[in-house]
């Protein structure tokens, strides 16, 4: 019988699976559903329940005596992360699992570009696959809702329809390899203070408009095979199991079938586990949370005490063979699919991708006199002062922690690309190793490094300054959130000193989070530049030297002082909340759609990105003037490149609706396209927008409502520069 079993499947496996040009979208045979109850009738109950949680920090069980495999899994979502023990959060000391680190996820986001979205799944989903996952724990979507939450390195920015946008091709792109990705963290988890119990109260219309949009994306349109939930409560309970998150919004309303997996400790209770969604329990340990060492797997909620619950009868059979159904459905796809590929990693191509996402996604904020790019045939003395021109930057951030088998810093990728130059290289500062969960502190003399760095700006024609954040806690990491929005370490009072010896002095930002730039008004650029990963250094001179020209723009707002971030404006209640509950009070002015309708200017605007070359956007037009709800609304315009050098533009287009029965933000992004133009070079942009895609959340009869009347379109190149507003109606 089981011998039967098997070769059953590897008969079928030949016939239904075509072997070549497969279509990973929907590779599921046509009878999958009779083939998985076959299964499913062949498992005892304990054997259904044991699929349901871990078997060790990374992996669930098979079942051995039917051959049905284990799923192992792998954090991303910026690589492949190193092999963790089976049952402590040590790392295992492998040596086949260095990996290519890809950019964090805002700079993927800066880029505004879905096509190296798409190379970036197609890219590290070949290295999980070749590291023999099934699935990997990214991407993140978790909107950017203030400069201080630790992670928002890991998600793309603060606007829904950007998210969604970029979401989709990088999920597409990881399954493509038979890899399985996961949608992270199901939902509101906007902070990682006290992330594991907050109780998020915000209205159905900013969940909805704000919060939900990129993971329908995901699930809808990317078909994400599986999804995690997140630690925090909404509306008093947690959203791992959560009944109108999960049950009705995920696995009804959006038809989700993969796995919903919990986040690593984030299930806390037996029947809401096994009734509200969740599908695989993960990383609980014996407290009940994530913290505790031991993990005792047969304690979990979803295993002894789910089997007893099923043997009572107080919980209907049905209940796990659906949770085995969809992992089993998650194993077609995957590690029971004979003909994905074998992956590859560390190869040419992958680093080539890493800089190219890097490079695209570079924001250029300031460039007073042309001080960028910097001539490298020149024979220069540049100083290049601030630890983060040498600080890996792979290593630290909490689980999306790499271990990179190269990562070319700032200073190399300068120094081997301005050969000409003198490069003096002082840190300046000393933030201390990055550890998880506590900061240590450095024991360097700082006043030493910052007389070095001092002299060094004496006695050079240029400064560098590369500073911002680092993965360290307390900065851009898991598990606590910044703790002052200023640059830390004393920079701002380093780069105030510098400016008062050498006025000519860039800043080149590496972060994942807006800061505080007191002495914006004083230095000749400003660069944003993010966790570029392997290729970092490289992409960092080709942006600098001008090889490449900065298209990237913001895909959150930075304001000018913390409280002109909508979650600050509101008190502590809205951020971070009093430790039990948190009231998004902004509702769904979450970033630009904040500045903008409250007229309260950012720092750097959302959309917003200097280039070395000049773009003129004209003939803006629609292409009718009023249209119907199943209507197309087609905007376009044409853009010269009437600079000096090649380079690429995004033009960006915004909808407001003018007078409406509820609270509005005076413009959304509903559409975005990136073009390419050499010197000299006009073309034609043609953005398509369906008309329904206006309708706003309507809390009265709970759906979307499209409301008939004016709206204005507004196209330009970042929220706050608009070429011209135009006037639509719908009818
Ligand atoms: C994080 C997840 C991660 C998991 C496994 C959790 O603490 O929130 O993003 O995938 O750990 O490392």
């Amino acid at each position: 019988m089981i011998f039967l079993f098997n070769t059953n499947i590897q008969a079928q496996k030949i016939s239904e699976f075509p072997t070549s040009n497969y279509d990973f979208s929907n590779p599921l045979p046509q009878n999958i559903d009779t083939k998985i109850d076959s299964i499913i009738s062949l498992l005892t109950l304990e054997e259904k329940v044991a699929m349901c949680h871990a078997q060790s920090k990374f992996s669930t069980p098979g079942v051995a005596r039917l051959g049905i495999p284990e799923i192992w899994m792998s954090d991303g979502p910026h690589g492949v992360r190193g092999e963790i023990n089976w049952d402590n959060w040590g790392y295992a000391d492998w040596t086949n699992d260095y990996i290519t680190a890809f950019p964090a996820l805002t700079c993927l986001a800066a880029t505004f570009n879905p096509k190296l979205s798409n190379d970036y799944g197609v890219n590290v989903g070949e290295e999980a696959r070749y590291r023999k996952k099934d699935i990997l724990l990214g991407p993140g979507v978790n909107i950017y809702r203030t400069p201080l939450n630790g992670r928002n390195f890991e998600y793309m920015g603060e606007d829904p329809f950007l998210a969604s946008k970029m979401v989709v091709p990088y999920i597409k792109g990881v399954q493509q390899n038979g890899v399985a990705a996961c949608v992270k963290h199901y939902v509101l988890n906007n902070q990682e203070l006290w992330r594991g119990h907050i109780n998020v109260e915000v209205s159905d219309r900013a969940l909805y408009e704000i919060y939900l949009p990129a993971f329908k994306a995901a699930v809808e349109e990317g078909e994400a095979w599986s999804i995690m939930g997140a630690y925090n409560q909404f509306r008093g309970q947690h959203t791992t199991h959560h009944q109108l998150l999960t049950n009705k919004i995920l696995k009804e309303d959006w038809a989700f079938d993969g796995v919903v997996i919990s986040d690593w400790g984030s299930t806390h209770n037996t029947n809401e586990a096994a009734l509200f969604g969740l599908d695989m329990e993960m990383g609980t340990g014996t407290d009940g949370l994530t913290s505790s060492t031991e993990s005792a797997y047969d304690y979990y909620y979803l295993a002894n005490p789910f089997l007893k619950l099923l043997k009572d009868k107080e919980i209907d059979e049905e209940v796990v063979n659906d949770k085995v159904r969809r992992i089993l459905k998650l194993m077609f796809r995957t590690n029971m699919n004979p003909t994905r590929n074998f992956g590859r990693m560390n190869n040419v191509e992958h680093l080539e991708v890493a800089r190219n996402i890097a490079t695209e996604g570079i924001v250029l904020l300031k460039n007073e006199n042309q001080f960028f790019p910097i001539n490298p045939s020149k024979k220069l003395t540049i100083a290049v002062i601030g630890e983060n021109a040498t600080r890996p930057m792979t290593i630290g951030g909490g689980s999306s922690e790499l271990k990179a088998k190269l990562e070319v810093s700032p200073l190399q990728g300068l120094q081997s690309r301005f050969k000409n130059a003198t490069i003096i290289h002082a840190m300046g500062y000393s933030s201390g190793p990055s550890a998880y969960g506590r900061v240590i502190p450095s024991n360097l003399d700082q006043n030493k490094l910052k007389q070095e760095a001092l002299e060094a700006a004496a006695k050079s024609d240029i400064v560098l300054f590369i500073g911002g954040l680092n993965k360290s806690y307390l900065q851009d990491c898991e598990g606590g959130d910044r703790t002052q929005f200023e640059l830390p370490f004393g920079q701002d009072g380093l780069i105030d000193e510098i400016l008062a010896i050498n006025k000519n002095t860039g800043v080149v930002l590496v972060s994942g989070n807006a800061v505080a730039m007191p002495w914006l008004s004083k230095v000749q650029g400003v660069m944003q530049t993010w966790y570029l990963g392997s290729e970092a250094g490289n992409a960092i001179a080709d942006i600098i030297s001008g090889d490449a020209n900065p298209s990237g723009k913001l895909p959150f707002s930075f304001p000018v002082k913390l409280k002109d971030n909508a979650a600050h404006s509101f008190g502590e209640l809205s951020y971070p909340g009093d430790s039990i509950n948190q009231y998004y009070k902004e509702d769904i002015l979450v970033g630009y759609r904040w500045h903008d309708t409250k007229k309260i200017e950012s720092l750097f605007s959302f959309g917003y990105g200097l280039s070395y070359t000049s773009f003129e956007i004209s003939d803006i037009k629609t292409d009718k003037k009023t249209y119907t709800a199943d209507n197309q609304i087609k905007i376009s315009c044409k853009v010269t490149n009437t600079g000096n050098s090649d380079g690429a533009e995004v033009i960006q287009v915004y909808i407001g609706k003018h007078k409406s029965k509820v609270k509005r933000a005076l413009k959304e992004l509903k559409g975005f396209q990136k073009v390419k133009l050499i010197k000299g070079e006009t073309n034609e942009v043609e953005v398509v927008i369906n008309a329904k895609d206006l309708s706003f959340y309507d809390e009265t009869v709970s759906d979307w409502n499209l409301e008939k009347g004016t709206y204005y379109v507004y196209v330009g190149n970042a929220s706050n520069s608009i070429s011209e507003k135009l006037k639509i109606k719908i009818e």
